[in-house]
């Protein structure tokens, strides 16, 4: 298959050219596409035989769930059962927006999207590509990180190329990701609210809305909740290693002075979440043996960069 670029340039053909990929999806096609976090890999939300082949593009095990990609707050009520006051208060405060909400599913959420849950994860994404897709193609598209399952999540269209080039119809080329990293996901079936992924928005500003969520943090749930956190996650061919300070990484630049190690620092937290995965595909396909990466704080935004860290340095 050849993977088609529709890259959007100016105003004037972009109603053309997503119309254009919203015919692919209308066919039961992929269609990669650029949101605010990373870019997602789209296909027909309620198209069980489209749903599949995302699962078989990316490597996918078929017992993670994929997220469903609305543009309105009615689309997403047909998708649940019900909407917890919670859920209302935290939709109309963050959506659209890096905030994916899990809800009991409705009789429309095929089983294929579930992964054999009885819940969906919905989310309105913060960009017009994303959103001028989900409304040409008039259904909620199906779209998880559009990577090889493995690697890290794609934040440009040549990421997306070198993972699923020959493998999906098209990928829209929007530039670069703003955040960088996946959504914020909190489940809203249990008793309590819980944050099974943390990102952009974080627990005190979902806090602030709906009041005390579970302190329970994700690695400490029993059954995985979120069955994406049983997976290995990306992790770089070189080793990773965290650091604290600028003295932890002279000492081991001299300790391993042989190896080809490459030293990842950054201005800020939020120039960090938009380039990591990007350097980490960089340093892959320049052949590092070590990375040595300095750890933030692990609160607000920066417990989301330590998440994703601590994965790409787990053996
Ligand atoms: O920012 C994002 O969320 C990106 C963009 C494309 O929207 N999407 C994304 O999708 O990261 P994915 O499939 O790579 O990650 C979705 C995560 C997985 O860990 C999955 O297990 C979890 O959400 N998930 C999906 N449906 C779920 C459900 N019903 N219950 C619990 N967890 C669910
Ligand atoms: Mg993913």
């Amino acid at each position: 298959m050849n993977t088609q670029v529709i890259k959007i340039e100016s105003n004037k053909d972009f109603t053309e050219k997503i119309t254009r990929a919203a015919g692919i999806i209308k066919k039961g096609g992929l269609v990669a596409f650029p949101t605010e976090t990373v870019y997602g890999l789209g296909a027909n939300g309620l198209d069980e035989n489209a749903v599949k082949k995302i699962f078989l593009a990316k490597g996918r095990p078929q017992d993670n769930p994929l997220i469903l990609h609305v543009s309105s707050i009615k689309q997403a009520q047909s998708l649940a059962e019900e909407i917890p006051e919670k859920a209302e208060k935290l939709m109309n405060k963050f959506w659209p927006g890096p905030l994916t909400l899990i809800l009991k599913r409705s009789k429309l959420v095929p089983n294929i999207i579930a992964g054999g849950l009885e819940s969906v994860a919905i989310r309105i994404p913060e960009n017009d590509i994303a959103i001028e897709l989900i409304r040409r193609s008039g259904r909620p598209l199906a779209a998880p990180s559009a990577n090889l399952s493995g690697k890290p999540s794609p934040t440009s269209a040549s990421h997306v190329l070198d993972d699923l080039g020959g493998r999906i119809e098209a990928v829209i080329d929007g530039g670069e990701t703003q955040i960088g990293i996946e959504s914020t996901v909190v489940d809203l079936t249990g008793k309590n609210p819980a944050i099974l992924r943390p990102g952009k928005i974080t627990r005190s500003q979902l806090e602030k809305t709906i009041g005390k969520l579970n302190e329970k943090s994700p690695a400490n749930l029993e059954k995985p909740k979120s069955p994406g956190m049983k997976y290995k996650h990306y992790a770089p061919e070189a080793k990773v290693l965290l650091v604290k300070n600028e003295s932890e990484t002279t000492e081991i630049l001299e300790k391993f002075s042989r190896k080809k190690i490459r030293v990842l620092s950054y201005k800020n937290e939020n120039e960090m979440a938009k380039n990591m995965f990007s350097d980490f595909r960089k340093s892959d396909a320049t052949g590092y043996d070590l990375i040595i990466i300095k750890e933030v704080n692990d609160n607000n935004f920066g417990s989301a960069i330590m998440d994703r860290l601590r994965k790409a340095s787990s053996e």
